[in-house]
């Protein structure tokens, strides 16, 4: 199979497992519900799922046992763009080629359907634990390990976007953008591959090598954003273009200049690759991502 079909295949289980978890909207709160669809359904590229998945494929085939955690992920993630977009934060008014939340439904809708998928993506992980038999150690210790890193990565995630917000407008070092990066992107995408690389049963030294993919692509992954944001197209892209600057965000291409974004894109991408190279044929897909993460226009 061809990078591009995998790539689809695993769209489609993710999109499809996602629905499974829409609420009723025949109840009081109904709106609220079809905020949370709204956002949830609205087209993202479900990289995070997909990392969680392609990573435990590594190790073993029944990928349906980790779709609790790739769910929840994603959940989380859309929160995120929820809460990323209201006008105390970015003030953007299009994602995805359609209206952000807040101006779909109102603000207060949107940080409630923000707060409201944070807090399914736990109800999730929590449903899941409850079924597993208490008497398999090992698979409740992965588990609990993978509960524990989710929980801490999401809160590294809340840090740099708050640093990310405390920042707009002034000048900043070399360091202080790499911890906006490190956090605010990069400790959720870090977490996709080590919860799939830990529920895969991965040793110590897999588990550094996936670890430090992680990291790479996780940097590479928001240079690739702060370019886009400077040079996509907006209709492809599906949300604005030119707003980092507008907001004075420190980024990359602020720090760097384009041509240096991608220049440090192009070299951590490669790094990336490199610590595949002991998964062999197996991490074609994982090696793909990277280049996909590296090559994206939207
Ligand atoms: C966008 O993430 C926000 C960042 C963390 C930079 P994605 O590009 O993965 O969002 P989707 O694909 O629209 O869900
Ligand atoms: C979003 O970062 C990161 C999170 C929501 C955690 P950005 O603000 O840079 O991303 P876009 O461009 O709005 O997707
Ligand atoms: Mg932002
Ligand atoms: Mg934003």
């Amino acid at each position: 199979m061809d990078f591009k079909e995998e790539l689809k295949n695993y769209q489609e289980k993710v999109n499809k497992e996602l629905e499974k978890y829409l609420r009723d909207k025949n109840c009081l709160e109904g709106v609220l519900n079809e905020s949370m669809e709204y956002s949830l359904m609205a087209g993202g590229k479900r990289l995070r799922p997909i990392l969680v998945l392609s990573t435990y494929k590594l190790f073993r085939d029944d990928i349906e046992k980790c779709f609790p955690f790739s769910v929840a992920i994603e959940m989380v993630h859309n929160f995120s763009l929820i809460h990323d977009d209201l006008p105390g934060i970015d003030n953007d008014d299009f994602r995805h080629g359609k209206l952000t939340n807040h101006k779909k439904f109102n603000e207060a809708t949107a940080i409630l359907a923000g707060d409201g998928l944070l807090n399914n993506a736990y109800i999730v992980i929590s449903n899941d634990l409850k079924k597993t038999d208490i008497n398999n150690n090992h698979e409740l210790e992965k588990k609990l390990q993978v509960f524990n890193e989710f929980s801490l990565a999401v809160d590294r995630m809340i840090a740099g976007e708050y640093v990310d917000t405390e920042y707009e407008g002034k000048d900043i070092t070399e360091k202080e953008l790499q911890y906006i990066h490190e956090n605010k992107t990069g400790a959720l995408l870090k977490l996709c591959v080590r919860m799939g690389a830990i529920l895969g049963g991965a040793n110590d030294k897999e588990l550094e090598s996936l670890t430090s993919y992680a990291e790479k692509i996780g940097l590479a992954f928001q240079i690739k954003d702060d370019i886009l944001s400077e040079e996509g197209d907006e209709k492809v892209l599906g949300k604005p273009v030119g707003n980092d600057k507008k907001m004075g965000k420190c980024t990359y291409v602020s720090e760097y200049g384009l041509e240096g974004a991608k220049e440090i894109l192009d070299r951590i991408t490669k790094e990336a690759v490199n610590e595949l190279e002991s998964f062999g044929d197996k991490a074609d897909f994982l090696r793909g991502l990277a280049l996909y993460i590296e090559n994206r226009n939207k």
